[in-house]
């Protein structure tokens, strides 16, 4: 039988309906129609569905639907600046062609926002093991690194950084 999950969603508050042993991942594309959110392994080896919770970023395909009631989730769908205005790490991410056929750039841009929300200048090496758990099958990461490496410059200077 269903029960009622309510759960704030990009600033939304929502009321929705899940079988307890539905995941989060599942609840936020099948119920909320947040389809940005990719499920690619569903048992926490690839992190193409990472979101935040609480401000903390979880794999949501092993956090039950249940378990956020009450809680605050941020999607990829709410991470940008505004209506009409990408996130610095989204464009950061197009620009160094961090992004190829884009099935991991979800997960990843949300791990790199929680990263740099926590630590706004981190070092190579600590960027690479804040994504060490988002799988890429096509970049080779580097393109990923520098792009998230250029977001952190940006975000402190203010300036734009071009590849
Ligand atoms: Fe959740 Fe792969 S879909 S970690
Ligand atoms: Fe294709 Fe990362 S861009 S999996």
């Amino acid at each position: 039988m269903k029960q009622v999950v309510a759960v704030t969603i990009n600033g939304e508050a929502h009321e929705l309906a899940v079988e307890p042993y539905r995941s989060l991942l599942d609840m936020l594309r099948n119920e909320a129609g947040l389809t940005g959110t990719k499920k690619g392994c569903d048992v926490g080896d690839c992190g193409a569905c990472t979101v935040l919770l609480n401000g903390r970023p979880v794999n949501s395909c092993l956090v039950l639907a249940l378990e956020v009631n009450g809680g605050d989730v941020v999607t990829i769908e709410g991470i940008q600046s505004g209506p009409d205005r990408l996130h610095p790490l989204q464009e950061n991410m197009m620009k160094f062609g961090g992004s190829q056929c884009g099935f991991c750039s979800p997960g990843i841009i949300v791990m790199a926002k929680a990263l740099l929300d926590e630590n706004p200048n981190p070092t190579e090496d600590e960027i690479r093991f804040a994504l060490a758990g988002n799988i890429c099958r096509c970049t080779g990461y580097t393109k990923i690194i520098e792009a998230v490496a250029a977001t952190a410059k940006q975000l402190s200077s203010g300036k734009e950084i071009t590849p």
